[in-house]
């Protein structure tokens, strides 16, 4: 019995083997049922008493090293299929497709950036929102058309809540939470209840910006807005603001930019008229500071609101808003990040 262990273990000491193939039959050979380690295990009730300590020690070295060999070839070929298969160390590399920004991102960024330089910082509110911040606070009358079903997302189980129609919602929020100067840019998506086409969508996105100190001007605001239009359109771009009327801001105007496609000389784009209208903005209403507990008699201030797509459809002529939100990946390959 020792002399036939000594044989199988020298046998298996000495085993080598190219294919993976080969080490599942040497594992079948030696270690299975019927194997020629688990034959010996049977013999091993023949063994003399005296013996049986000594030859039992042997066959469980023996059967430890039969696996421990198997293990080691099959992890030797394994490694090698590897090294010498799968890796082409010399092959060029594949080139790394990087993604891109959504031109949406590129242009609030953007806009983003200009203000910063004038001292502007950032906030968010909810999209989800109650209707003070979003009406009563802004100085709407309620019967005002926002407040109609036909243009706003009401919830259904509480009509108090609704998804904001304009990010004029968070200068609410901020004016009633932080005392004056405020200096800031609300950024973020809106909701309207609009028929889904090239022209409309049910939700969009707008950068508001907020402004209220002592003596805070018209003029200020013309300055700043201007700034702005010339940062993002080119030195040559000019200015016209036309009144207007919003519940939250008074005096109230909108403002145009000379068409940035045909220079001010009138084309289909601007409609013929050079002017291609860009924001809506104002002195903030007494009213509106009042009801946010600031002080009117001390503090004045402006705000703008302005459609992220509408710049970015004035900066790339993008003729479908429908494609900013289908992730056509071939539309969006083709705006190169510069923020
Ligand atoms: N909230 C307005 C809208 O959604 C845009 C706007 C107009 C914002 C005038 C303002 C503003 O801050 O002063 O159409």
């Amino acid at each position: 019995m020792k002399e036939k262990i000594k044989v199988l273990l020298d046998e298996i000491r000495s085993l080598s083997v190219t294919r993976l193939e080969e080490v599942e039959s040497l594992r079948i050979k030696y270690l299975s049922k019927k194997g020629e380690v688990s034959v010996l295990f049977n013999e091993f009730r023949d063994v003399l008493n005296e013996e049986k300590r000594e030859v039992g020690q042997l066959l469980n070295e023996l059967k430890t090293e039969a696996q421990d060999k198997i293990n080691s070839l099959k992890e030797q070929l394994s490694n090698a299929s590897v090294n010498t298969e799968k890796f082409d160390l010399t092959r060029t590399a594949e080139p790394v497709r990087l993604g891109t920004r959504h031109p949406l991102s590129l242009v609030k960024n953007e806009i983003i950036d200009i203000f910063s330089r004038i001292g502007f910082s950032i906030a968010e509110g909810p999209e989800i929102e109650d209707d003070w911040h979003v009406f009563g606070a802004l100085n709407f009358p309620p019967e005002h058309p926002a407040r109609d079903m036909q243009d706003t997302f009401f919830i259904e189980k509480n009509p108090d809540i609704v998804l904001r129609t304009h990010t004029s919602s968070v200068q609410t929020r901020v004016m009633s939470k932080q005392k004056p100067p405020i200096r800031m840019l609300f950024p973020g998506r809106v909701y309207r209840n609009e028929a889904i086409s090239y022209r409309a969508h049910c939700f969009f996105h707008q950068v508001e910006g907020l402004y209220i100190d002592k003596d805070v001007s018209f003029a200020d605001l013309k300055q700043a807005l201007m700034y702005f239009a010339k940062e993002m359109f080119g030195e040559s771009t000019e200015i016209r603001l036309r009144p207007s009327y919003f519940p939250f801001t008074e005096p109230s105007a909108e403002m145009d930019i000379s068409c940035n496609l045909c220079g001010g000389k009138g084309c289909p784009f601007c409609k013929h008229t050079g002017w291609v209208e860009i924001l809506g903005c104002g002195m903030v209403d007494p009213n509106v500071l009042e009801n946010c507990g600031i002080d009117s008699k001390i503090y004045s201030g402006y705000a703008f609101g302005m459609g992220v797509e509408r710049i970015t459809n004035l900066k790339y002529q993008v003729k479908d808003l429908r494609m900013f939100s289908e992730n056509d990946v071939r539309f969006l390959e083709q705006f190169k990040a510069a923020y």
